[in-house]
């Protein structure tokens, strides 16, 4: 019986070796463990052995039994791997997936010039401050010698929150706020956004300026006319010429209206400029002394000039912008085109 197991034992292992495939070892496996099989009749036999001869040949059966079924386990996963990478390799799975187009945004128009007229600013010795925007009757107003039912109010439809309450129609009120609270000398500008019951193509009920204040002893207007001329260069180009008009501003005296050589047509006339070659771009003059006193500096002692210019005029030229409306449309296709 010995013999016979160890025969067995030979074979199996031989047949396991040169099966193909998982059927093949089933068959194999069927052979030898089945019911009918080999290895089994021959445990079955074991109950006629001789009690001592069962004991060694049941050993050596358990043996063979084992070693057949690890030969055929082994050879199963063999299988089994190689199954597996022949699917891997079959199958192809394309995980990949369209990517979301990253768009490229720019600044706005508006943002543009506002930044571009700041750093001008702040390379000539600027600070920048910013305001409310809802302000009060005295500091819109009174405080920059605008008292109530003075005539230059009108020029300056407003949006009032209350009777001493609005929405700033300038943004020159921190002229008087800076003045109140700081000793000269100061070189501040103030970037921002105001309102005005305006409404047509070329006036929107918010828009932005930009207000300039300087404070010192011995402030003429040819400082001022020499910042204005360096600002305007810096933001149009060195071939713009400047011309400044005499105005009326109640907070500045005497006051200036400045106009640029219109960028576009280099002062030929064309559309941009109605014909007229000139674009007027700010007001300016020199601090009205009244204004000072009233903030509490003394303008025996010192003296001032000031100016606010509209974001929206040089947004519109530097990019052929007629409609006013359209830098607040936010239309995604408009915006595109002023990259
Ligand atoms: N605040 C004036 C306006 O909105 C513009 C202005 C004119 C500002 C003269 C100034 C200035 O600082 O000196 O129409």
């Amino acid at each position: 019986m010995e013999v016979k197991l160890r025969e067995i034992q030979k074979t199996a292992t031989e047949e396991i070796l040169n099966v193909k495939d998982k059927k093949e070892l089933n068959d194999v496996r069927v052979k030898f463990m089945g019911k009918q099989g080999l290895l089994t009749s021959i445990l079955r036999g074991m109950k006629d052995l001789a009690e001592e001869e069962r004991k060694t040949v049941g050993a050596l059966a358990n043996v063979v039994r084992g070693e057949i079924e690890n030969n055929i386990n082994l050879k199963m996963k063999m299988f089994e791997a190689e199954e597996l990478e022949r699917t891997l390799n079959s199958e192809k799975i394309d995980i990949s997936e369209n990517a979301v187009g990253i768009e490229k945004g720019a600044l706005h128009p508006v943002s543009r010039v506002i930044n571009k007229l700041v750093d001008i600013c702040v390379a000539m010795g600027y600070e920048i401050l910013q305001g409310p925007e809802v302000e009060t009757d005295y500091y819109n107003f009174e405080a920059l010698n605008i008292p109530k039912n003075h005539p230059a109010r009108d020029m300056q439809d407003s949006f009032y929150i209350s009777d001493n309450i609005l929405m700033r129609t300038h943004t020159s009120p921190m002229q008087a706020r800076t003045m109140e609270v700081r000793k000269p000398p100061f070189k501040i500008i103030v970037p921002g956004r105001v309102y005005r019951n305006d409404n047509d193509s070329t006036h929107s009920p918010v828009f932005h300026q930009m207000e300039g204040l300087v404070v010192d002893e011995n402030i003429s207007m040819a400082d001022l006319k020499i910042q204005l001329n360096i600002m305007m260069q810096r933001l149009f180009g060195e071939n713009i010429k400047t011309r400044f008009r005499p105005a009326f501003f109640p907070f500045t005296e005497p006051s200036i209206e400045v106009d640029v050589s219109c960028p576009n047509c280099g002062g030929t006339g064309c559309r941009i400029c109605k014909g007229t070659g000139y674009l007027e771009m700010l007001g300016a003059g020199i601090v009205n002394p009244k204004v000072l006193e009233m903030s509490g500096i003394d303008s025996k002692k010192y003296s001032g000039f000031a100016f606010g210019t509209g974001i929206e005029r040089p947004a519109m030229v530097k990019n052929s912008i007629t409609d006013m409306k359209s830098l607040f449309k936010n239309d995604i296709r408009f915006l595109k085109q002023m990259k």
